[in-house]
């Protein structure tokens, strides 16, 4: 089986997540924080990748073949309880069967994921190891078992322990390029960028045409911020059509490369990526969506619904704007700089009040007023897929195209500190710019950009909102970006 990972990204940097635990399924799988942008790394599958049968039987093995057959029969019924006590009694009759073993931790694997257990799916994967160990296990049984235990190693979150699995088996089949295909995987959902980018050089030295190494480094590449160098090897990676090549952030990385070194044949790509299934839209790149939500770039207060909280937004934004000048006039440090690499050139810094749903250490400390009168509305407090912040944008600043990395919330931008020209902002194929006073509504899971050529800095107030379409229940339990 095949589980994909993906996770957000906070930065650039591509660090991975844990997936969702068999006890705690999710929905949808869970980025790591939230942000402006998306792309992050994911884990993926090599296992259909050449196949022959593997020879699981050693020679004791064959001579117990029947009770094997009979245990492994109950299991492929779903009979998993009769099915883990006939494989228990085997491992006890003959502990030196590595068949046994197997099957005894492919049963524990079954129920983990019918039970939903953590402890047994740990149960499984020490059952791996143990059948991987025995003194005359077969090549293939060897190799399965350590797979299967590193996967679901990497399921449970294991991530180093998955590491060490994959380390072992690249090192027993040194030829295996498919296992270091892995082994890189398993360094990019550690964070370790380098020593996945490591891996899949050592991949492509010997396997130029790998498509599954080329879409990773390429996304490595791209993470490292060597943009037209990540480009050919994103673009043959996802043209090889190899297994585990099509997934969203590549066509998202590839993109956004292309983008910025001003190649129009991105839109080709995300045309691709959305009909893969990965994009509701070419405009529209979010990965972490709920189907089925209304969605335009632009809204009007009455569209969302929040008529409230806009109305409250502009009748004090004075009172909001000045609260911002005297946090920006004391320190200038609380304003943190834009870190996800969205901008070509300038400065932004950005003060942030709520994210995910929670306030933001004592950042209300500064803004009483504005937190105070914010406090009443939970769409926007509540915005587990959102953050609350001022923004402040210095001439000569550039935001690249991008898109956020959520479908579920809008976003709201109140004009606080707003030149008389120079300052824009593009969503899709329309432009707007901020006045002061007045709150601009956009979804910012399309794709959208920034320029500030004004000659003085643009101050604004970011309130995040619910997508006004999500259930009570769906705004309860979708996992924070
Ligand atoms: C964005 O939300 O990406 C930007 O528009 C924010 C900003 O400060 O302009
Ligand atoms: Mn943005």
């Amino acid at each position: 089986m095949c589980v994909d990972q993906l996770s957000a990204e906070p930065v650039e940097e591509a660090e991975i997540q844990p997936e969702p635990t068999a006890a705690e399924p999710e929905p949808e799988p869970a980025p790591q924080t939230d942000t402006e942008s998306d792309g992050e790394y994911l884990s993926s599958c090599s296992e259909a990748r050449g196949k022959k049968k593997p020879k699981l039987l050693n020679k004791f093995d064959k001579t117990i073949k029947a009770e094997i057959d009979a245990a492994e029969k109950l299991r492929k019924k779903g009979k998993l309880e009769e099915a883990l006590r006939a494989f228990e009694t085997l491992v006890q009759l003959h502990p030196q069967s590595p068949r046994a073993r197997y099957g005894r931790a492919q049963t524990e694997d079954d129920m983990a994921e019918k039970m939903r257990s953590n402890d047994m799916l740990q149960r499984a994967i020490n059952s791996y190891r143990d059948a991987a160990e025995l003194p005359d296990v077969t090549p293939d049984l060897l190799r399965v078992a350590l797979k299967r235990r590193a996967e679901r190693q990497q399921f449970l979150g294991r991530m180093r322990g998955s590491l060490a699995t994959l380390e072992r088996l690249t090192q027993i089949f040194p030829e295996d390029i498919n296992l270091k295909n892995d082994l890189g995987v398993a360094h990019l959902l550690l964070g370790d960028n380098k020593g996945a980018r490591k891996v899949y050089e050592e991949v492509l030295a010997v396997a130029p045409s790998n498509g599954f190494a080329k879409v990773h480094y390429g996304f490595i590449l791209k993470s490292e911020n060597k943009i037209a160098e990540s480009i050919p090897y994103l673009k043959e990676g996802l043209e090889s059509g190899e297994p585990g090549t099509d997934d969203g952030r590549f066509y998202f990385h590839l993109g956004d490369a292309l983008q910025r070194v001003g190649d129009d044949s991105a839109y080709h790509w995300y045309e691709l990526g959305h009909q893969h299934g990965h994009f509701a839209s070419v405009w529209q790149r979010s990965l972490y969506n709920v189907d089925g939500l209304k969605a335009q770039p632009w809204w009007t207060p009455k569209e969302t619904g929040y008529i409230d909280l806009v109305k409250t937004l502009e009748r004090n934004w004075k009172t909001i704007r000045d609260e911002a000048l005297a946090v920006m006039d004391q320190s200038t440090r609380s304003f943190v700089p834009e870190d996800e690499n969205l901008r070509e050139k300038g400065e932004w810094g950005q003060y942030t009040l709520w994210q995910q749903g929670k306030k933001v250490g004592n950042s209300c400390q500064g803004v009483p007023k504005t937190c105070a009168l914010l406090d009443r509305y939970s769409e926007a407090t509540g915005c587990k897929r959102g953050q609350i912040k001022f923004s402040v944008m210095q001439p000569g600043t550039h935001v690249w195209p991008h898109t956020g990395p959520t479908n579920c919330r809008l976003r709201m931008h109140l004009g606080l500190v707003i030149p008389k020209q120079g300052c824009r902002i593009r969503c899709t194929d329309q432009t707007r710019e901020w006045e002061e006073g007045k709150v601009l509504i956009f979804d910012d899971s399309f794709e959208h950009e920034v320029w500030q050529e004004a000659d003085s800095y643009r101050l604004i107030f970011i309130v995040d909102v619910w997508h006004p379409e999500l259930t009570a229940y769906q705004r309860q339990t979708l996992s924070p970006i």
